[in-house]
């Protein structure tokens, strides 16, 4: 198979791929991979910095590789678009989102960048909101393909928060979803997939096939054998430069939930019936479900694969990518088309996600009731029928639960190992089990119970802590290994984060309470846009803005969108969350009937 100038170009960059995409082979012809000449594409003003900075360059000419010139999709005249904006409309009763996600030919990336958006005067935050979102668009080959991760204009040095990030996107892809503009969450869909699982190697060695990356960067190099002329390239970064080299195993996860989220949008089912989609999909299963030593049903990860990308003390079995996982299998069985030899795969993740839901229901769930039983534990148990099954010292029951446990309300710890159980209150993981219904309809009430009634610790002067309580003294020196940046009540360390105001009211619409993200996004309003839309607060109180803050974080600004969007149109919320499975609500009553031996054995996939 041929290989496309654009990937020739990467293959001569230090660090650069050393292999190709499986899933986009599969799909792909050579002249496909080749791409188009456009020279009319209108490289972002972040694009042409970089640009500029290549000594020697003299023109500006751009060589792209189309995303339907490459997989040559057959998208018809695009009727389906315009049926798909129609169906959207009419779920949310907005004529405004006619034509919203069509080009002027009718086509979805027939060269029709759209035009800026008009210049209004800004009337309200949700509109500043808006219009900073369309000004953090990535632009590849003229197309839209993401958002920056924070596009402050004053920050000279912005590290890697000039990329995409793959879980930034999601807020801002579902904020466009929303409004009805499809094509750059089709475009990102697409492009990251022709992404993933390239081998990068770090010191000689690759990560797993199916790997997506954290963040992407569009680069413009000069174009082999043409002084004249440059190129544009995704470059990906796996987290073989990221600070740590954290791989981000939550990436692929959210794609897969983005990916549906799309379909169940826009009506368009294309996208995710395409055979390169499917195998993407199907190799970011696998790599999950693959057999390792492990002998529960959680993903075994290091510290920082996840939202918290440094370290915190998560390695292990940390909630949030259990929470993702389940959300993701689930999706993707919605999503995938039978076919002959898929039925091992499909087998292998429906007895998945009933292990994963009585594993994490049964052993994560704290409350009142669960703290008494912890505290009289017997240990050392040996047997089958272990009560204390993870040898538990009741001693590890930090002083601070025993006063913060609300008599009415309760959560899932944020990790679970042998002799160990990480007694802090994670955000994200906790709201997302409630979204994909991971947690049951009594657990997802419980731990909105526990939100409202430690409102001023979770909540406080800035939605939302990422986790609670920080850690302090010697646990902050021993677990962080003294980062200067996760310091007591900052950043990950129990800063306050305000994207996560969408997932908030995602899991509170669900839960038919959306009074409580309401009322956080009143608080939210009264700073978040005079602040400058930060990255995270500290204090624990949230009462400052963070140390090392990025303003004009995108993430902050789309989630708060997605919360006003949804709030106004509660049922949209309906393309992100997960009903509780009836099949897996079956196998676990009929499995705690039957017993444990019973269980044990339907757990052996
Ligand atoms: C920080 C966050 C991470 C985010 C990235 C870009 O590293 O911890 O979750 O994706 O910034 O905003």
């Amino acid at each position: 198979m041929g290989m496309g100038i654009a990937e020739m170009a990467l293959h001569t960059m230090p660090g650069a791929f050393a292999g190709r995409s499986p899933a986009s082979n599969l799909f792909l012809g050579t002249d496909a991979r080749r791409g188009k000449r456009n020279t009319n594409s209108v490289p972002n003003s972040r694009a042409l910095q970089g640009l500029l900075k290549i000594p020697g360059l003299r023109s500006v000419r751009q060589q792209c590789q189309r995303i339907d010139d490459l997989a040559r999709v057959t998208e018809g005249n695009g009727t389906w678009v315009k049926d798909a904006v129609n169906k959207a409309s009419q779920v949310f009763g907005d004529a405004t989102l006619q034509g919203h996600a069509v080009g002027g030919d009718g086509s979805l990336n027939g060269g029709a960048v759209k035009p800026p958006p008009q210049r209004w005067k800004v009337s309200s935050i949700e509109d500043e909101a808006w219009e900073l979102l369309q000004e953090s668009m990535v632009h590849y080959c003229g197309s839209p393909v993401g958002t920056i991760a924070a596009n402050d204009p004053n920050d000279s040095d912005p590290v890697n928060y000039d990329q995409v990030f793959i879980r930034d996107f999601i807020p801002s892809g579902i904020a466009f979803l929303l409004k009805g503009e499809y094509e750059i969450v089709r475009n990102f869909i697409l492009h990251t997939l022709q992404l993933q699982s390239w081998e990068k190697t770090m010191d000689c060695h690759s990560p797993g096939q199916g790997l997506m990356p954290a963040s992407f960067k569009v680069r413009t190099i000069p174009l082999d054998g043409d002084d004249d002329a440059t190129e544009e390239v995704l470059d990906p970064d796996f987290g073989e430069a990221a600070i740590g080299r954290v791989a981000p195993v939550d990436s692929g996860l959210w794609w897969i939930i983005l990916l549906r989220a799309y379909g169940k949008c826009s009506g368009d089912l294309s996208v995710q019936e395409r055979i390169d989609v499917q195998t993407g999909m199907k190799m970011i299963l696998k790599l999950c479900l693959a057999d390792g030593f492990d002998m529960f049903p959680t993903l075994l990860v290091t510290d920082g694969s996840c939202m918290i990308d440094r370290r915190m003390g998560i390695h292990g079995h940390p909630l949030e990518i259990q929470a993702l996982f389940y959300s993701a299998l689930l999706c993707a069985r919605e999503m995938l088309t039978p076919e002959d030899g898929s039925a091992d795969l499909i087998r292998a993740l429906n007895n998945r996600l009933i292990a994963l839901s009585f594993h994490i229901r049964e052993y994560y769930w704290v409350d009142m009731k669960k703290l008494n039983e912890i505290y009289r534990y017997k240990t050392e148990e040996y047997s089958y029928d272990a009560v204390n099954k993870f040898n538990i010292y009741p001693d590890q029951i930090s002083p601070w639960l025993v006063e913060w446990i609300p008599p009415k309300g309760g959560y899932f710890i944020g990790n679970l190992q042998p002799a160990h159980m990480d007694f802090r209150f994670f955000s994200l993981g906790n709201l997302w089990s409630i979204v994909s219904s991971l947690a049951t309809t009594h657990q997802s009430h419980a731990i909105l119970d526990l939100i409202e009634s430690k409102w001023s610790d979770l909540v406080a002067e800035m939605p939302l802590k990422i986790c609670y309580p920080a850690l302090e003294n010697q646990e902050w020196k021993i677990i962080t290994g003294s980062d200067p940046k996760n310091t007591p009540w900052s950043y990950h360390n129990a800063g306050s984060w305000p994207t996560l105001l969408w997932q908030l009211t995602v899991a509170c619409i669900k839960m038919n309470r959306p009074d409580i993200a309401a009322k956080a996004i009143e608080v939210a309003e009264r700073r978040i846009a005079t602040d400058k839309w930060p990255e995270y607060y500290d204090t624990k109180r949230a009462r400052l803005i963070g140390k090392q803050s990025r303003l004009y974080q995108t993430w902050s600004i789309a989630g708060y969108l997605v919360a006003k969007l949804l709030i106004e149109k509660p049922d949209a919320a309906r393309i992100l969350w997960n009903d509780e499975d009836a099949e897996i609500l079956n196998a676990l009553s009929t499995n705690k009937k039957r017993g444990k031996k019973v269980l044990k054995k339907t757990f052996i996939v």
